[in-house]
């Protein structure tokens, strides 16, 4: 079709890769070890022994097991607390690390020959120490690894062990064990055909909702989830979306409004929060999509709403990786987060963790690792994800916890599922992204898996369908720029159990839909490698851990302009901003009216599957399975369902 330029799926972009580990001494417990083997970073040199070394150490924070009550307390419906937020005081006060904890971790450093100092949040230790002495103190080996294509080198180690006594007073080391790289999945080539198509076909079907199963307009989303024309503009309440790595062009907006939504003038664009150097717009040769998706997908249901963006990182570590993903990001809206205080004083190596500031590469941002340089918004949307198997298991932690923080506070964090089904993106850690000697065992989303965030998976229009039928769960086979198939991000976490609020509706779907695979039931943790639970039996999923995703939403072929050029897009990605720009609209009403935002979700969401509609048809296939089937009910595919906006304006405008 020649409406059909481009149409390809965004949401995942980052993959690093793994090695296995060696025994550690005696006297020491392995703390983390890297998990899969990967490809993408070869071993350099052993680094010199006398060479002067910084380390930092997340140390252990405090009542964090409270954190999923204290949640609860605000965020269920049934709850008399419910909306009566924490304030970031009272976060800081509440989980601080003790301070047995901060003096156990420095003794410990300074019998081993370095010296400390706490950052001011109380959250991290920054250490200076010899190769030597940091290698002694970890029963490690500091290695330098260079990326196969990009000219970047980290430095890393297989595993590293602590004495049993310290083990529980710190999160994790840096640099530990991460080795990790960006890849946008916007590179791939596009033909550029102009923009006349798309104002052609806008001019034929802006108001018309007969052709939305060819081509998803704002009207269409509008008229799916019955979405009236937004007109509140409270002060306070822009919606945040977060982009890593990827720009959007002005000229892209604007062509995308002059088409398909007139009544937003050329120019509107968000507001810049730029963290470590992120920068935007740029030129629309820059532009690679999912910036100009996420604010098409938003601009048209929130207008004149204002859209904030979280701009995170500079250039080159957006190209070459280092950083835990949204480290910097939480850094910068949650100073109970940061490490700023002390990055001046560790010395300043550009090479590990994503440290400020980035001298060694031409273009690198020269300024201070930002710490609370902005507040955060009260939904923020987020279309990154990465494999729970890239990560390491403490890194998670610590940025769910931080998720957990935020949902305390009032904040909504939406995050895509992913584009893969039970799998990861392709080599993602493996050839078909999924985990086990086989390569047969499902791999689930990070940070999707956290139970602190609303995860948004994706449906479709089946071809030739009516506004007024049923969605079903989103299938897009023969990517043209990579031959894996497109369908919505779900499962089970192997890190995270099922949380209180989501126990009734995966029991019932456990009863009634068996998915028919082996399974596992065990949570893994930071010494997790072959020999873990993970896979036990020949399962393939995790019977007891968190399901992905909690809600959907339209996500496939959505008119967007990439590039100066019109084209359908797919991918969780559309389908994130869209929900967050639901929540959004919902927080208006409810400012407007003198209430709190709506902060976490999920407790009310699964109290009220009303609120949704049911998807029951479709699958997530992956791993060399069909995956999951939408069901009656929940479904590890598209969750409770797309939403009814007028029933979830209406209940959430009853509750305090
Ligand atoms: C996995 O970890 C255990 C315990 O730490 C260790 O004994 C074993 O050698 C590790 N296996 C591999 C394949 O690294
Ligand atoms: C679409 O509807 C709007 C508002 O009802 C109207 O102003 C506009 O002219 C219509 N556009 C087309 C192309 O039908
Ligand atoms: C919405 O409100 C903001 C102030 O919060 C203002 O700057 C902006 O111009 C308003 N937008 C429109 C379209 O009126
Ligand atoms: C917006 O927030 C600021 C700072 O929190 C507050 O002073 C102001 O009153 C708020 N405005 C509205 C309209 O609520
Ligand atoms: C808005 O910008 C687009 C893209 O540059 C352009 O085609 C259109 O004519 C502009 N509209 C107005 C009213 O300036
Ligand atoms: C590390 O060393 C530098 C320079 O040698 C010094 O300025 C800094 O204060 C030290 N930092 C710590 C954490 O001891
Ligand atoms: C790699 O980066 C270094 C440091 O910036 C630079 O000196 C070198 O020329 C680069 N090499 C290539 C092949 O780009
Ligand atoms: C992997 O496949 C081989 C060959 O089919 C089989 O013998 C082996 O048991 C499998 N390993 C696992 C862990 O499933
Ligand atoms: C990690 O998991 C293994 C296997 O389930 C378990 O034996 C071990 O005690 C766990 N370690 C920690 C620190 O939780």
């Amino acid at each position: 079709m020649q409406r059909q330029r481009f149409r390809f799926v965004f949401a995942v972009i980052l993959s690093l890769h793994l090695c296995v580990a060696s025994p550690s001494q005696n006297t020491h417990v392995i703390h983390e070890q890297r998990m899969v083997h990967g490809n993408q970073w070869t071993k350099g040199n052993r680094l010199e022994p006398g060479r002067s070394f910084a380390l930092k150490i997340g140390l252990k924070q405090q009542n964090l097991d409270a954190g999923g009550d204290l949640v609860y307390q605000v965020s269920h419906p049934s709850s008399p607390d419910y909306a009566r937020y924490y304030s970031p005081e009272e976060v800081v006060e509440k989980f601080a690390p003790s301070g047995e904890t901060i003096d156990n971790v420095r003794s410990w450093i300074s019998s081993n020959g370095g010296s400390s100092i706490l950052s001011r949040d109380k959250g991290w230790l920054h250490v200076n120490m010899t190769v030597a002495e940091a290698e002694s103190m970890l029963s490690t080996q500091y290695y330098e690894y260079k990326h196969i294509s990009m000219n970047r080198s980290t430095i890393s180690c297989e595993e590293y062990s602590v004495p049993k006594a310290i083990r529980d007073h710190i999160d994790f080391i840096t640099p530990g064990v991460v080795l990790m790289t960006s890849e946008p999945s916007q590179t791939r080539k596009r033909s550029v055909t102009g923009a006349s198509t798309g104002e052609r076909f806008a001019k034929r079907v802006l108001n018309d909702t007969s052709t939305c199963s060819e081509a998803i307009t704002p009207m269409c989303i509008r008229e799916l989830y019955k979405i009236p024309e937004n007109t509140l503009n409270h002060t306070n309440n822009s919606l945040g979306i977060y982009e890593y790595g990827d720009y959007y062009a002005q000229e892209d907006l604007d062509l995308f409004f002059t088409s398909f939504a007139p009544r937003i003038p050329n120019g509107t664009h968000p507001t810049l929060v730029s963290i470590d150097g992120g920068f935007a717009p740029v030129t629309p040769g820059a532009a690679d999509g999912e910036s100009d998706l996420d604010f098409q997908v938003a601009y048209p249901l929130i207008y004149p709403q204002l859209i904030t963006l979280y701009q995170a990182e500079d250039k080159i570590y957006t190209i070459s990786g280092g950083g835990g993903l949204f480290n910097n990001f939480l850094n910068a809206i949650d100073g109970s987060y940061c490490s700023y205080s002390a990055f001046g004083e560790t010395g300043n190596d550009p090479k590990f963790d994503n440290v400020y500031p980035d001298t060694k590469y031409p273009g690198g941002y020269l300024g201070e690792t930002q710490c609370e340089i902005a507040s955060p918004t009260n939904v923020i949307s987020i279309s990154y994800s990465k494999s729970e198997f890239d990560l390491p298991f403490y890194y998670q932690q610590r940025q769910c916890n931080e998720f957990m923080k935020l949902a305390l506070q009032g904040h909504t964090i939406l995050v895509a599922s992913g584009d893969a089904g039970v799998a990861a993106r392709p080599w993602d850690p493996s050839p078909n992204g999924c985990i086990g000697t086989n390569h047969t065992i499902f791999n689930p989303n990070f940070p999707g898996n956290c139970p602190y965030v609303t995860t948004v998976g994706g449906t479709k229009l089946p071809a030739g369908a009516g506004i007024d039928e049923p969605e079903v769960a989103a299938y897009l086979p023969n990517q043209d720029r990579t031959d894996y198939t497109y369908t919505s991000g779900g499962g089970f976490s192997t890190i995270y159990s099922t949380p209180s609020y989501q126990s009734s509706a995966l029991g019932d779907y456990f009863k009634n839909h068996d998915p028919g695979y082996k399974s596992f039931s065990s949570l893994h943790n930071a010494t997790h490698n072959d020999s873990s639970p993970v896979g036990a039996n020949g399962g393939v999923y995790n019977r007891i851990g968190r399901g992905m995703p909690d809600v959907s939403a339209i996500s496939q072929d959505i008119v967007t302009y990439i590039d100066v050029d019109y084209g359908l897009l797919s991918g969780t990605s559309a389908a994130t901003p869209l929900i967050a720009s639901i929540v959004t609209l919902i927080n208006e009403n409810r400012l407007k009216a003198g209430k709190s935002p709506v902060g976490f979700i999920n407790p009310v969401l699964y109290e009220n599957p009303q609120l949704f509609n049911d998807i029951t048809s479709g699958n997530n296939e992956g791993c060399g399975t069909k995956g999951f089937s939408a069901v009656q009910g929940w479904d590890p595919v598209t969750g409770l369902g797309t939403p009814k906006y007028p029933e979830m304006l209406e209940l959430f405008m009853s509750l305090p």
